[in-house]
Parts: C-alpha cells; structure tokens; sequence
C-alpha cells in the first residue's frame, strides 16, 4: 500500500525532472519518437510543417525521417541548424518545387532520400553544399530533364537512383567528376541513347541498371556497349538494355547482340573520317604520354617502342581498310549500275520475293548509302573507349 502512493507522489516528480533533463539535453518534437540522435518523424497523419518539427530538434541530430507526410515543399535555410545530419529520408511525401537553399549547410549529409515525391524540376544549386553525400535517391519522382551541373562537386557519391522518372535524356557532362560512382539505375525511363561522353568519367561503376527505357541500338550506343563490356569483365553487374529500334534489333538484349552487328559502324569510321581517325591516333598517343609520366624510363622506353609498334599496326590497317573501302565502294557502285540498268528492263525477283533479305544485302553491298546518312552521327561516336588508356 505504502510504495502505491509513493509510486503515486513520486512518479510525476519523475516524469517532470525527466522532461526537464530532455529539454537540456536532447529533446524530442513532441510528435516524434526518438532514439540517441535519431528521430523518427514519419507518418504522422496530422498537418505539421517541416519547420515546426526541425525547431524543437536537437542540432546534434543526426538521423531524421521525415517520410510519409505529404509535405510539399522545403523551405530554404530549414536545415541551416542541422550540419550534424548524416541521413535524411524524406520519401514519399508530395513535393513538387524545392529552393535552392532547401538542403543548404547539410555539408556532413550521407544519405539523401527523395522518392516517391512530385519532383519534375530540381534547382540547379539544390545539392551544392552536400560535399559529403554517397547516397542519393530520387526513384519515383516526375523528373523530365536534368541540369548539366545537377550533380556537380558530389565527389563522395557512391550511389545514384534516378529510376522511375521520365527523363528523355541525360545531358552529357551530368555525372562528370562522380569518380566514386559505383551503382547507377536509370531503369524506367524515355531514354533512347547516351551520349558517348556520359559515362567515361565513372570509373568506379560496378553497377548500372538501365531496364526499361526505349533503347535505340543505333551506332550511337557503341560506345555504351563498350562500357557494359568494361564493367561485365571487371565482375560488375548490368541488367538487360533491351532494344526498341532500330527494327532488326527489336526486343534484343544489347548485352547479347554481337559486336559483328555493329561492323557496319566500324567499316564506315574507317572508311570515311580521315580527319577524326589522324585525330584518334593524336588521343591514343597522348594517352601513351600521359601513363609515361608515371612509370620508370625503362619502362617508358618500353612503351614507346610498344606505341611505336601499335601505331605502325594502326596506320598499316587504316591503309588496307581504306583501299579496301574505295575498290568495296567502286564495285558496288559498279554492280549498283548493273542493278539499274537491270532493273528499267524488268523487275528484280527477289526484292519481291524477301524483301528483309533484299535490304540487308542492299545495306551489305552498298555501304555508300548508309555513310551519307549515319557516318557523320558515327564519327564522333566512334572513339576508342576510353578504358584503353587505363
Ligand atoms: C495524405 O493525404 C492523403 C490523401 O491526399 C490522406 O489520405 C493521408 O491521410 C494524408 N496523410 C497525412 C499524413 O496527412
Ligand atoms: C539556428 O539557431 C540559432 C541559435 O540557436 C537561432 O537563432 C536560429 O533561429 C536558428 N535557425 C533556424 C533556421 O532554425
Ligand atoms: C535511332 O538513331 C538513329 C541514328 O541516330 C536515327 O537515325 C533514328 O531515327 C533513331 N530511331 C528512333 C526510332 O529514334
């Protein structure tokens, strides 16, 4: 009976000298739960803003969830008192426009979650001061189009979930300087190439997810084969990339079409860049200088040898494939006249009889055609990878 009413007399005493020591120490929004420095502030199913929640934080928080409140918006500065934040997940809520400053001073911020949320644009700067972050998720959102500088500076970033949007390209230079990329998804999007450039500076990628986009296995996408082949042979990991044009690569998977397919693209580089290809052997040279800087004389002697080697072999190919692509050109030229002349007298047989078999011989014997539509897309795309300097 007696430890009842003490319990009774003592227990609010408690409660009281506890809350006090909370509010020194580290308190807790009210509609919150919290552990050591992490606070759950998801679900919440009432109307609260962002704000409210972040001025009764502790500044030395450094987990927040903040998920599941269709918030709308983040209001510039809301962070500015949470530099100790290392993740913050603010996951399926309804954002629609963020600041430039949304996310300003959150310099130690790891993990970023913004999925499931209305996102179709990003302020430039929006990320500018997460020096620190490795993970940033924007899966499921109503993205369209990314800045070029979108991702600038975020040197640390190991992951980048893009997936879900519907963006219809990536601009060229976006993940330059993500030296540490090691998972990408852009899986479920309208992307129908990537530029030859995109990806030469993610060196560390060890898996990229590209499912679901409407591929146009063109020329263009060489050098996004090259890539794939890079990471598959480093033991990473890369989904299907299945085609959707051009016709006869229809619904096959890129990993899986065999580089003879694009052999075409190859004869074409060679047969009709000059220019470009003096200007690959300048690259490749370089790139011979570049890697003597860091080895030993003897080596280097080595190497020039090598390159010598390597440049003799180059310049003896280039001048068989050019003769070879000037006697192919004269003689398809010539058997196209035949065809002609044939062709005002009666009409070819078996055009009418296999037309899918017609054009691709047409596409075989008359290389000429091709060149004038697709060689100059080629040129530039032609490149060696950059992985043979590596
Ligand atoms: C969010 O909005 C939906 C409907 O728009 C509602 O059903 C849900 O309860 C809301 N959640 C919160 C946390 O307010
Ligand atoms: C940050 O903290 C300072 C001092 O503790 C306070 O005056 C200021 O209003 C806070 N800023 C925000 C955005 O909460
Ligand atoms: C595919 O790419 C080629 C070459 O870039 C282009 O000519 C063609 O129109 C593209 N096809 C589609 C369906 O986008």
């Amino acid at each position: 009976m007696g430890t009842r009413i003490n319990f009774k007399i003592l227990f609010p005493t408690g409660l009281l000298i506890v809350l006090h020591l909370c509010e020194i120490s580290m308190s807790c929004p009210s509609v919150c739960s919290c552990n050591g420095n992490q606070t759950d502030c998801s679900d919440l199913n009432q109307l609260i803003s962002i704000d409210s929640i972040i001025d009764q934080l502790p500044s030395d928080s450094t987990f927040l969830n903040l998920s599941k409140n269709n918030f709308t918006t983040v209001e510039p500065g809301s962070f500015f008192n949470l530099s100790s934040l290392l993740y913050l997940d603010l996951s399926r809520n309804l954002l629609s426009t963020l600041h430039p400053l949304s996310f300003s001073k959150l310099n130690n911020l790891e993990i970023l979650d913004l999925s499931e949320n209305h996102l179709a644009l990003l302020p430039v700067n929006l990320f500018s001061d997460l020096r620190r972050l490795a993970e940033l998720v924007l899966k499921d959102n109503r993205l369209k189009e990314l800045n070029p500088d979108q991702f600038k500076g975020l040197t640390e970033l190991k992951r980048l979930d893009l997936s879900s949007n519907s963006l219809g390209s990536l601009p060229t230079h976006l993940l330059d300087g993500l030296h540490n990329l090691v998972w990408l998804s852009i899986v479920g999007n309208k992307l129908t190439t990537i530029q030859r450039n995109s990806l030469e500076q993610t060196s560390s990628l060890q898996h990229l997810l590209l499912e679901g986009n409407p591929w146009n296995c063109s020329c263009r996408l060489i050098p996004l084969k090259h890539k794939l082949e890079w990471i598959l042979y480093r033991g990473g990991h890369v989904d299907s990339i299945n085609c959707s044009s051009p016709t006869n690569l229809q619904g096959k998977d890129l990993r899986n079409v065999p580089t003879e397919m694009f052999k075409h693209c190859y004869s074409l580089y060679f047969e009709t860049i000059n220019p470009s290809v003096a200007g690959q052997i300048g690259s490749t040279v370089d790139c011979i200088r570049q890697r003597n800087r860091t080895v030993s004389v003897r080596r280097a002697a080595g190497t020039v040898a090598v390159a010598g080697v390597v440049c003799g072999v180059v310049c003896v190919l280039m001048a068989v494939s050019a003769t070879y692509g000037c006697v192919y050109a004269m003689l398809a030229a010539h058997k196209q006249q035949q065809l002609k002349q044939e062709n005002s007298q009666q009409r070819p047989l078996i055009v009418a009889k296999e037309p899918d078999l017609m054009k691709e011989l047409k596409e075989d014997l008359m290389p000429s055609i091709r060149k004038e539509t697709e060689a100059p897309e080629c040129a530039e795309w032609m490149a060696f990878p950059p992985e043979v300097c590596v």
